[in-house]
């Protein structure tokens, strides 16, 4: 399968229902509205998101939503970028889709200075667990006892840094 049939492109207001239905049929946790809304009207226009929509041809089968974390002091100065969401319909796994929202992340990151990507993943979730290892994360830190509270999969997370 060749890769120029998936392409990336912006969540226009249009589109928010499509990454939401999307990220609601393949994540177990379930986030509030206001989460979605911030990628096309951000609230307190400081915060920074990188969010896209994966296509398959003409389909939509991939979500990613990222964003600068803002640094202790709530200064200007971010130090990474967290992965909030990055999900591909199971039916276009393994065709390199999510390889290339990573990539997407990643230079998104690197263009805005940045030298470490974070992302939770739940501590049961052994296929994203294996997928994020073996693009160069690593453990952080020990396993989040309840770190997930509305979610129908395993409420334990562990925390997973790539350096850039
Ligand atoms: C984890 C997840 C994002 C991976 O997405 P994906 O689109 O299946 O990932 P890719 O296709 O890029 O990579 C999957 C494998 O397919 C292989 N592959 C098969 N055909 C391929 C192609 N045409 N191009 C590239 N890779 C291909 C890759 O080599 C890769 O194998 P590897 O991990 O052993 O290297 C996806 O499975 C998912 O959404 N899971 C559920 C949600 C989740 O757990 N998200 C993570 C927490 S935020």
């Amino acid at each position: 399968m060749s890769h120029n049939i998936v392409s990336l492109d912006n969540v226009y207001a249009n589109r928010l229902g499509t990454f939401i239905k999307l990220t609601n049929s393949v994540l177990p946790v379930q986030y509030p509205d206001s989460f979605f809304q911030e990628i096309v009207h951000s609230k307190n226009g400081k915060d920074t998101f990188f969010a896209q929509l994966a296509f398959y041809s003409e389909v939509a089968v991939g979500a990613v939503k990222a964003k600068l974390i803002a640094n202790k002091k709530g200064g200007i100065l971010p130090h990474g970028v967290y992965i909030e969401i990055l999900a591909v319909l199971e039916h276009y796994s393994g065709k390199g889709i999510g390889t290339k929202m990573l990539e997407y992340v990643e230079s998104e990151a690197k263009r805005h200075y940045q030298h470490a990507l974070y992302v939770h993943v739940a501590s049961d979730n052994v296929h994203a667990l294996t997928w994020y290892k073996k693009r160069g994360f690593e453990q952080d830190g020990d396993v989040l006892i309840g770190y997930y509270k509305n979610t129908y999969g395993s409420a334990n997370a562990v925390v997973l840094k790539k350096a850039l």
